[in-house]
């Protein structure tokens, strides 16, 4: 399917978790984990008034991020939903907020040429019909409930239908937890709606079919998979809805996990919780701006570059990416030196640069001394980097070298390679 949007062109999203949760302020699957009873849970509602609500701002908070897309939750596992649905009262609408939420913030993401994904999950702790016990983030149904799986998925194709045609382009299909019940009638549903629509892994067994997936949290990326990855975590350690004692990440280590699955040909989504008033907590938006502000340095080391580019100092931990005569060098493990030896890359750039702040740096071919006794191959030594200046970022090094001298360099690279 041809996608005008190409989500995969290495591109940074926000996430979004808001919903009546956040009430709380604990965690968004307080329900479950605290076993509230669907009664007493739904009584959050009353205290969601989101009256300092203003959707341009939460825009204007990815915009910090340099992000370019927002994936908001629709509905999370509580079954609240945070537009105006005519399939339940459980609604935003039926809040002290009485303000079709996630309308408003579709019109600013379109007014502002932000794109919008929406979240929806699949356990809904809300409806009668919707126990899946061959899942997970399952309650057991109350008395009085008819666990029907046929006529929830039913009343999710509605609520699709209605996020996917009154909410303008929407740009990918978050679904959360998969049923292991097959309904390719859901995806097809949510395609024909959205001819353009991006769909994650996690629906309704969906995984061969899905556009992407959707590994999250502290992810170790050691094999490569299938589909196109976009990568998720949140600025709370502990929560992806707001958690008033959170435990926020480091802005250091947020920016060398987005650099490893960006320069890795990845997405990934940085997710915020706000609070029940609307307003972003001053740590998340902090911390989105700290990644803004690195990635705006950066960023052309991730926009229309190849990835995986070439193989140098393969023990290292350095990624590459690629455009023509410019190699970068990213560190998402972090630096713990001031220069690298590139070996087996054995040719000078004509200059070296520390992007996140300009600075140049030394270069030189030379023989490492531990190689003196074996073989002693010559390699490219780049030094000088100012560590202390990158310590709360990812270091992204770019190298500019003469027509065709790394093509060649990387060639001879490739077949000198240990093992290689
Ligand atoms: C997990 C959690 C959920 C969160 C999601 C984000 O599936 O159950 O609370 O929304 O991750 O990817």
């Amino acid at each position: 399917m041809a996608h005008d949007w190409k989500m995969f062109d290495r591109r940074l999203g926000m996430f979004v978790h808001w919903g009546i949760y956040s009430v709380a302020g604990r965690h968004e699957q307080i329900q479950w984990r605290e076993r509230i009873p669907r009664s007493e849970y739904a009584r959050l509602a009353e205290g969601f008034a989101a009256g300092r609500f203003d959707p341009d701002r939460l825009v204007a908070i990815a915009e910090s991020a340099d992000a370019e897309y927002i994936v908001c939750t629709a509905k999370h596992h509580d079954g609240f939903c945070m537009w105006d649905t005519a399939t339940t009262d459980f609604k935003v609408t039926n809040t002290p907020a009485r303000r079709d939420v996630l309308a408003e913030l579709a019109a600013a993401c379109h007014r502002r040429g932000m794109k919008l994904g929406l979240y929806f999950s699949n356990p809904d702790w809300h409806h009668p019909c919707a126990f899946n016990p061959i899942s997970t983030h399952q309650i057991a149904p109350e008395p009085g409930d008819t666990p029907d799986m046929g006529r929830y998925a039913e009343y999710s194709k509605a609520q699709l239908t209605e996020l996917l045609t009154r909410y303008g382009e929407i740009v990918c299909l978050f679904w959360d937890i998969p049923t292991h019940v097959a309904r390719p009638d859901m995806d097809a549903l949510a395609r024909r709606l959205q001819p353009g629509i991006m769909i994650n892994d996690r629906g309704w067994d969906n995984k061969d079919d899905c556009d992407y997936s959707t590994p999250e949290r502290d992810w170790q990326w050691d094999v490569q998979p299938e589909k196109p990855v976009e990568a998720c975590d949140s600025v709370g350690a502990v929560a992806w809805g707001y958690r008033e004692r959170e435990d926020y990440r480091s802005a250091g280590y947020l920016a060398r996990r987005i650099d490893r699955f960006l320069a890795g040909g990845a997405n990934y989504i940085l997710n915020i919780g706000p609070k029940a008033d609307g307003t972003v907590p001053d740590e998340a938006s902090a911390l989105m701006a700290a990644v803004g502000g690195w990635k705006r340095r950066v960023g052309e080391a991730f926009r229309g570059v190849e990835t995986a580019a070439g193989v140098v100092a393969p023990e290292s931990g350095i990624l590459c990416t690629r455009r023509g005569d410019t190699l970068y060098l990213h560190f998402p493990d972090g630096l713990d030196r001031s220069g690298v030896d590139l070996f087996p890359l054995a040719a000078l750039p004509r200059r070296a640069t520390l992007l996140n702040t300009g600075t140049p740096l030394k270069t030189e071919l030379f023989v490492h001394p531990d190689r003196l006794l074996k073989g002693g191959e010559t390699s490219l030594h780049v030094w000088g980097i100012p560590t202390a200046a990158v310590a709360d970022e990812c270091a992204v090094v770019r190298l500019d070298f003469r027509p065709a001298v790394l093509s060649t360099a990387l060639r001879g690279a490739s077949t000198t390679a240990p093992g290689g």
